[in-house]
């Protein structure tokens, strides 16, 4: 039966009803539709609208359902109801009959649906909360294992400097820091409770909002009713901070895409997260990697499209907000998803430190190294830049790096090079004199493991 049959005389289309309908998709919703029934109950019951036993009887109801709903949600999408308030309001009718009836009472599902929303994403902020801290786990075991390994650095894709492999995870989990900051501000934020602002206008029976509030976990009211019906800033905020978080995914699988490449080969990912090719034996494909750039997309997609749905609504409750759910639903399942995925691919990777080793020695990485050299022995750094752009040179026309060059050689680019030039040039050399805070160095980078282990806190 919907909701509000007594202003019509004609029944729904049925092709308006099918697209009307939200249950397909708000049946996500039930648990957070029936605590918030329950505590809707008793805000009733301190009113005077429900007594003791009518209150008592409609818990017992709604906690039954609860757990039928946990054992199978699926069921939910049998019935015809229109979204899964007026299915939780059925059910509970099914089971105590006309008392059922009462527990409508000013609410509407204006305010009913915000806060089983808030509700939802205080509920998924934990979990998401949970998968961040895994993946920096992830990370830091395997900065750990590879706090020795040496990697090649790079800008515009080009050698640059050598680092650690360490170092590299560590950038990352600076990136995963920051997005749980980000889902902490934002889950801080919503956590207000509509419940209460009736339709619009708030509810037009005296109900004590504060302890209403906090009976449902949040801790306090929102403070305007129109605004708490209408609100949907908590959407695109986990929508921003799932983007965003995203695209720190993406570009670490694109490191890695690239890492395990046939050219790079400076790791190996295991056969739990590849796949092959149905034409090319050889092949050994970085599939998991690649959907977490792809999926990217579609969080992008859905934070675009909600800002678009909302820009121009006016206040308060439009039915335009209906859209608001499958994006979210998507974009944090999509953005959980792909975190486990990550922490599973790192779990799992192993690092060809030979590789990684032979690309950092080639490529002239320590070509800086040669030009503070001469910095230290008065050169000025412009003039040095310009010496070892002609080593460079040379080195590149005889198919060799910097350190083979003879002594003679070297001091007929600048007498400034003495003897002492080749422990400079080594890459261990280069590593250690990044010592700086935030440095490759490997006592800097063990500084920043230490750090890492005990940032984690509770959200
Ligand atoms: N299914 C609706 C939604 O998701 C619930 C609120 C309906 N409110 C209304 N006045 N029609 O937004």
């Amino acid at each position: 039966m919907a909701l509000w049959g007594g202003r019509f005389s004609q029944a729904a289309d049925s092709r308006f009803k099918l697209f009307n309908d939200s249950l397909k998709f708000d049946y996500q919703l039930a648990e957070q539709d029936i605590m918030g029934s329950i505590a809707w109950a008793g805000a009733l019951n301190s009113v005077g609208v429900l007594s003791d036993e009518e209150v008592k009887a409609l818990e017992t109801a709604l906690l039954e359902l609860r757990s039928e709903v946990q054992a199978n949600p699926e069921q939910i999408l049998e019935s015809d109801a229109e979204d899964i308030h007026s299915w939780v309001e059925g059910k509970l009718i099914d089971k105590v009959g006309d008392l059922g009836k009462k527990l409508h009472t000013g609410r509407s599902r204006n305010d009913q649906v915000a806060t089983d929303l808030k509700l939802w994403c205080k509920d998924y902020g934990d979990m998401v909360y949970e998968a961040l801290v895994r993946l920096q786990q992830a990370l830091v075991d395997l900065a750990n294992r590879e706090s020795e390994t040496v990697l090649p650095g790079y800008t515009h894709l080009q050698r640059a400097q050598p680092i650690t492999f360490g170092h590299w995870c560590l950038a990352y989990v600076e990136m995963f820091h920051r997005d749980i900051d980000r889902l902490k501000g934002a889950t801080k934020r919503l956590d207000t409770c509509p419940l209460g602002s009736g339709a619009l206008a708030g509810t037009a029976y005296p109900i004590d909002r504060d302890a209403l509030a906090q009976s449902l976990g949040f801790s306090r009211p929102t403070f305007n009713s129109l605004d708490a019906v209408s609100d949907r800033d908590h959407v695109m905020e986990l929508m921003s901070a799932a983007s965003i978080s995203m695209l720190h995914l993406s570009r670490m699988a694109e490191d890695l895409i690239f890492y395990n490449s046939g050219e790079a080969n400076f790791i190996e990912l295991s056969d739990q997260v590849t796949s092959g090719s149905s034409l090319m034996p050889q092949k050994k494909n970085p599939d998991a990697l690649e959907l977490i750039r792809g999926k990217t997309g579609r969080v992008y997609g859905s934070l675009a499209g909600m800002m678009m749905t909302v820009k121009a609504l006016p206040l308060a409750y439009n039915k335009d907000m209906q859209e608001d759910k499958e994006g979210l639903f998507d974009a944090i399942d999509t953005w959980m998803m792909c975190l486990d995925m990550a922490a599973l691919c790192l779990e799992g990777l192993k690092v060809n430190r030979d590789r990684t080793m032979e690309a950092a020695q080639q490529g002239y990485a320590n070509a800086t190294e040669l030009a503070d050299y001469l910095v230290a022995r008065g050169v000025p750094f412009r003039e040095a830049h310009h010496i070892v752009g002609e080593v460079v040179v040379a080195a590149i026309a005889k198919k060799q790096p910097l350190e083979d060059f003879a002594l003679s050689e070297l001091q007929g680019f600048s007498d400034k090079i003495e003897e002492d030039v080749y422990q400079h040039l080594t890459i261990d050399a280069c590593l250690a004199k990044r010592e700086v805070l935030g440095g490759t160095a490997r006592v800097s980078v063990s500084e920043a493991l230490g750090k890492a282990q005990q940032a984690k806190g509770p959200v």
